[in-house]
């Protein structure tokens, strides 16, 4: 098979299980990250068929959505790629970055091996910044039962994934728990831009939550 047609196919099964989540793990945000990969790796010179897979499947079986295993998404991720006729190089690396994309708490180091990983951990974790992060962390708390805000709960500092895992008890806490520890970790000059501006309007979103719950504004 060509690897459009590969990529193509992909696509199309990726986008049948995604069509009707619900926690901010939709379809969309799949094609986000798949877009946003392809625009950093057009700047960086990265292999672009291993970055496409390594998008549309990063989240195909996600450690959350899976009793905390954190296996199952390399796994699922190889039975699908094995399929079709090709390198297992390129297998490998794919399955490779499916296993380490996550974020693990604000204790946990998650370096990628290879500049494609970063690519597409950067274009992930881009998706967690900005308008569209804001809105992605109120969708999930709300999907799980999550208060919007809670004062008397200041946010942890986890320092293993399975504090993390366990951990978030709101959305806010959240924002200090992930979201504004992410522009400090991003890999490629191109993610690092992105993130600082996205960064930025999360600060203000907060600063004006913050006013708005104290009636100040
Ligand atoms: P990524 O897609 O970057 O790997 P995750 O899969 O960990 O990120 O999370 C997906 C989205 O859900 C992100 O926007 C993230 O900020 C949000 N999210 C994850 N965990 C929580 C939580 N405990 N509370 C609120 N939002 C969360
Ligand atoms: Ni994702």
């Amino acid at each position: 098979m060509h690897p459009e047609e590969i990529i193509t196919a992909t696509l199309h099964h990726v986008r049948g299980k995604f069509n009707t989540e619900g926690s901010g793990h939709d379809w969309w945000h799949i094609q986000r990250v798949w877009d946003t990969a392809l625009k950093i790796a057009g700047e960086e010179k990265a292999d672009t068929f291993v970055v496409s897979l390594a998008a549309l499947l990063h989240d195909i079986a996600d450690h959350k959505f899976h009793g905390g295993d954190d296996t199952l998404g390399p796994k699922v991720a190889r039975n699908w790629l094995e399929q079709f006729e090709m390198d297992p190089a390129i297998v490998d690396h794919v399955c490779e970055i499916v296993a380490n994309i996550s974020f693990k708490g604000a204790g946990t180091e998650t370096p990628m091996a290879t500049l494609e990983g970063e690519i597409v951990q950067d274009a992930d974790r881009l998706d967690a910044l900005g308008a569209i992060g804001i809105a992605r962390v109120f969708a999930y708390a709300g999907h799980k039962g999550h208060s919007i805000y809670n004062p008397d709960m200041p946010p942890q500092h986890h320092a293993t994934f399975e504090e993390y895992k366990e951990g978030a008890v709101s959305a806010i806490n959240h924002f200090y728990e992930k979201l504004l520890l992410l522009k400090d970790r991003m890999n490629t000059d191109t993610g690092k831009k992105m993130a600082a501006q996205r960064h930025q309007f999360m600060e203000a979103y907060l600063e004006h939550f913050y006013q708005e719950w104290e009636g100040k504004m």
